[in-house]
């Protein structure tokens, strides 16, 4: 059953105001195939290999002003490739906890055959000596973290239907890799940090993969990592290292839970009772009364009502506690999709979809199905 009944489910008609699905070209030719690649060597591989020196040039020697950042798998940088003059980032991967030559070949010629509109593109690689390196296309944007939960004083923040285009785009991402992938990937490393933005705020996942790649990634338990991404990950993961595509959709909660507020699942400055944004959101869900106290302040009150009731109640399905019940990702792309329709400011008295959806909502018995799912009256 569709977790999402209030929603009509016939795809798009055409001229609908809803983007498009990205992933639509990928499925004309079902699902894609990522089985057999073993055995990979460099003639196999769908991205472009680079030497180290190569690599070493495009980034200026590695400068520490090329440097976007660092994370748990080593650092990035910006570089330009040498004859085409393109801008990319250039991540290289911490020496230690990887794999042989032979398994990152095969993991990277695996990735290069991923391509979809909301993730990064991974333009190329370097296997060279202990060096291993991987080349993606460079966002402009930063990432979502920079501009939700680390917005400095003369930042805008973003206003409410970016957030939810954000969100949008990264369920889309996650719909492809869950659903029109074969075998299916299970992202596993889904947080703010890592959903990129171009220049018009489109979102991208990175790091698709690369817990793959690096043996530390492969158990975050017990690492300094675990801390840093522990709030986004699903209480069965953090119990017995249980993944499955639903632990995705929990992360994907979180996301969407500070998207809406603006504040981060873990944030120790804050009391007690609110350095969890998960738990401080929990008892509000039952009462869409609160929901406009949930939206950050930043906002100033502007979001409409609606699009509010439906993306919370959204977040509260993807953070249910049981795995089973939380919604499958193209149900929550669908929902989105619906969300991004809902006029900013409806005319009063006009028939509105929650109202007509209501409707459908109780002749499929939502209200009774066991989840406590609140789907919103106007
Ligand atoms: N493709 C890219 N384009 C532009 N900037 C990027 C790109 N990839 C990474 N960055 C920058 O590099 C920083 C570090 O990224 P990195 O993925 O290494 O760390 P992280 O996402 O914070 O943590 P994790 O290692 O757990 O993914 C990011 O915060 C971002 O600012
Ligand atoms: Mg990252």
């Amino acid at each position: 059953m569709r977790c999402f009944p209030c929603f009509p489910y016939q795809r798009r008609k055409k001229g609908s105001k809803v983007p498009p699905r990205d992933g639509k070209k990928q499925r004309q030719g079902g699902k894609r195939n990522r089985k057999n690649h073993g055995n990979a060597d460099h003639v196999d591989i769908k991205a472009q290999h680079f030497t180290f020196r190569q690599l070493a040039t495009a980034t200026k020697n590695f400068r520490q002003e090329r440097l976007l950042g660092e994370g748990g798998f080593g650092r990035v940088y910006r570089g330009t490739l040498p004859k085409s003059g393109k801008v990319v980032a250039v991540k290289q991967l911490d020496k230690h906890g990887l794999h042989g030559n032979k398994e990152f070949l095969e993991e990277v010629s695996q990735l290069s055959l991923l391509h979809h509109d909301n993730l990064v593109k991974l333009i190329g690689y370097c296997a060279d000596g202990d060096q291993r390196l991987l080349v993606y296309e460079y966002m402009p944007g930063g990432t979502a973290e920079n501009h939700l939960l680390d917005i400095g004083q003369n930042k805008k923040p973003l206003d409410w239907n970016t957030r939810m285009r954000i969100a949008y785009g990264v369920a889309q991402g996650l719909e492809y890799l869950h659903n029109e992938v074969n075998p299916p990937v299970i992202y596993r490393d889904l947080k703010c940090s890592n959903v990129l933005l171009d220049e018009k705020f489109n979102p991208r996942l990175s790091d698709v993969g690369l817990t793959k790649l690096v043996h530390a990634g492969d158990k975050i338990h017990g690492t300094s990592r675990m801390m840093e991404t522990y709030g986004y990950c699903a209480p069965e993961y953090t119990e017995t290292g249980e993944l499955t595509v639903k632990s995705d959709v929990y992360s994907f909660g979180v996301i969407l839970l500070e998207l809406i507020t603006g504040q981060r699942v873990i944030d120790t400055t804050k009391p007690n009772a609110e350095q969890n944004l998960v738990s401080w959101a929990q008892p509000k869900f039952r009462n869409p009364k609160l929901f406009p106290e949930m939206v950050d302040p930043l906002l100033h009150g502007q979001f409409p009502e609606k699009s509010l009731n439906q993306a919370v109640a959204v977040a509260a399905m993807c953070l249910q506690e049981e795995p089973s019940v939380r919604p499958l990702i193209s149900d929550i792309v669908t929902t989105l999709g619906f969300l991004l329709e809902i006029p900013e400011d409806p005319p009063a008295h006009a028939p509105c979809k929650t109202a007509v959806n209501s409707k459908a909502n109780s002749e499929h018995g939502n209200s009774s199905d066991g989840r406590g799912f609140p789907f919103i009256q106007p």
